[in-house]
């Protein structure tokens, strides 16, 4: 018995760093898991990599998160294909501007609000349209980021798009809540991902992130996946609404 079993599960950006860790541990937990992000191979390559001895549990769909109408077909793509998603995990973001942020280019401002906000709530809408139309509860989980509570210096807009995204959660978390439909956050720290690539590859700001964090360290993408199964699954029925930081202890000073 896994813990997800019969349920389907949707994680954008699902070709690499933290949502392929999620989804290879709801694959385990039973889960039939759809795997999105802009490129084919990326994601084939994940799927071979996630699926465990379960490959017919695993599927793959191109999804630009920030276009609406890629959205759309894909919500029907996976209604039609899958069944439809009782658990949304919303991960695909992008950071294409490090900078001051009164410096931002108005090309990264749109980018980065496009997918991170746009995109997040234009999947959440078409899932949870499709959970309502059922009566049937649900589950979204938003990979948001410690960025979003605190100052974010030459990370601004990146920032704001994850406040914006912790606002998005708690406003839905209610709104939703009478109808079963849990949603709530995961705040990361820094994550050993390409994402964070710029920041891991400096030994100056590794520095900065070790020595304040309790841990003393980073964080691999494993260890922030068993909170986002924990949140897709039923032993969370009573949680919802709620930021839920993994940092090492970074923010505990
Ligand atoms: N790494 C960190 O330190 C850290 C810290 C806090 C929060 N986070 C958050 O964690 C989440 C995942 O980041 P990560 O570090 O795991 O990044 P990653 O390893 O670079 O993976 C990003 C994933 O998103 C996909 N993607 C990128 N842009 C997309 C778009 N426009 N539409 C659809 N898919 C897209 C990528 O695949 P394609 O290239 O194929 O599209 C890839 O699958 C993000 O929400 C990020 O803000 C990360």
């Amino acid at each position: 018995m896994g813990r997800l079993d019969d349920k389907v599960v949707w994680v954008t950006g699902g070709s690499a760093g933290i949502g392929k860790a999620i989804a290879a541990r709801c694959v385990a937990e039973g889960a039939r898991v759809v795997l999105s992000s802009r490129k084919d191979d990326r994601l084939a390559r994940a799927a071979a990599e996630v699926c465990g001895d379960r490959p017919d549990a695993v599927f793959t769909r191109a999804c630009h998160c920030g276009e609406p109408s890629q959205i759309a077909a894909t919500v029907a793509w996976i209604e039609q294909t899958v069944g439809s998603p009782d658990v949304l995990v919303n991960n695909a973001a992008t950071n294409p501007y490090f900078g001051p942020l009164l410096k931002t280019p108005p090309s990264m401002w749109d980018k980065t609000f496009e997918v991170n906000v746009r995109g997040y709530f234009e999947t959440t809408r078409a899932v949870v349209d499709r959970l309502l139309a059922a009566g049937r509860p649900g589950s979204v989980v938003n990979v948001a980021s410690i960025q979003g509570s605190r100052a974010a210096p030459l990370q601004g807009v990146y920032g704001m798009t994850k406040a914006a995204v912790i606002s998005m959660t708690r406003t839905l978390a209610v709104e939703l809540g009478r109808a079963g439909i849990r949603v709530n956050a995961i705040a990361p720290g820094l994550v050993d991902t390409h994402f964070a690539k710029t920041l891991t590859a400096s030994d100056d700001l590794v520095k900065l992130y070790t020595d304040r964090a309790a841990l003393g360290r980073f964080a691999t993408p494993d260890e922030i996946a068993g909170l986002a199964v924990y949140l897709a699954s039923d032993e969370s029925t009573y949680v919802t609404g709620q930021v839920f930081t993994i940092d090492g202890g970074y923010t505990a000073t």
